[in-house]
């Protein structure tokens, strides 16, 4: 496995790849690896000859005061990780080698963008989306692999590359959880112990959305209310939002039909943390 930080080296390691038959996958990820993570890296080696994971913590999908400086870096440690797997190249360029002095051109996704995560981080998906396409751009690889934990990323990913005709198959894959539920994360590592105890309550209020559309609830007010409800419950929660929505569009629903996604965000003390259920009746 070799560690690249220079677009060019990267590009012409790939070049020859392709020359030779080979099958390229990518996982873009900002690091500070974990098992959802890794889950995605299995499946990259398992469907592809050449496997390029990225780690670049992307400024330009962070507010102004989000967390940027403090997100968890540790690219030995991911290093070695992906080292184990058989990984081929991982790709960690610096900040310059990817936004140069000048550098003014974002790509943007409209409509879906605006919605859940999208409300209370404006640009965030403009970053993502950039800098998503910009590594399409220098891998040019067959496959690219994306967590549902980011189950609106997805869907804005898909609808860009369906948008700019980018020749590359997006892979979603499924959530991971710790052993009470909560869906990994970077950020969980934030969490001090009694709000990663409090944190669950994340996974409840989806379990008990998902129980009661399972048993024929179809009103998305009395869903959303009631998992909102058992999130207020914890103290140290503070909803940012509570959705049930549809899975395409990420429209509010008011009544629930075949496929539905319920989609929460919440702070647990200073950290937010995401997670969502797609559920198909
Ligand atoms: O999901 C992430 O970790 C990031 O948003 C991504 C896709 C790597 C872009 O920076």
């Amino acid at each position: 496995m070799e560690i690249i930080k220079g677009i060019a080296e990267l590009r012409s390691r790939i070049q020859q790849a392709k020359e030779d038959g080979k099958d390229i996958g990518l996982v873009p990820t900002m690091g500070y690896l974990h098992e959802g993570h890794l889950s995605l890296v299995r499946a990259a080696v398992r469907d592809n000859d050449i496997v390029v994971v990225s780690i670049f913590v992307n400024p330009t999908q962070f507010g102004p005061n989000e967390d940027y400086d403090s997100y968890p870096r540790d690219l030995e440690h991911d290093a070695a990780k992906l080292r184990e797997l058989g990984v081929d190249y991982v790709f960690a360029p610096g900040v310059q080698e990817m936004y140069p002095e000048g550098y003014n051109s974002f790509v943007e996704v409209r409509d879906l963008t605006d919605k859940l995560c999208g409300k209370s981080r404006p640009g965030h998906f403009r970053g993502v989306t950039t800098v998503v396409t910009k590594l399409l751009n220098i891998v040019q690889p067959h496959r690219a692999y994306f967590g549902q934990k980011d189950f609106q990323q997805l869907v804005v990913i898909r609808r860009m590359v369906t948008d700019l005709n980018i020749p590359v198959e997006i892979k979603g894959l499924p959530i991971v959880r710790e052993e009470d539920g909560l869906a990994m994360s970077s950020r969980n590592k934030y969490l001090n112990s009694k709000e990663r105890k409090a944190a669950t309550v994340l996974f409840k209020a989806l379990e008990k959305g998902k129980e009661m559309i399972l048993e024929g609830e179809r009103d998305a007010d009395k869903v959303r209310e009631e998992m909102a409800g058992l999130i207020n419950q914890e103290p140290l929660a503070r909803i940012d939002y509570v959705a049930v929505v549809d899975p395409e569009g990420l429209q509010d629903l008011k009544k629930i039909g075949d496929r539905v996604l319920l989609a929460l965000a919440v702070f647990i003390g200073n950290t937010r943390l995401i997670d969502n259920c797609f559920i198909e009746v």
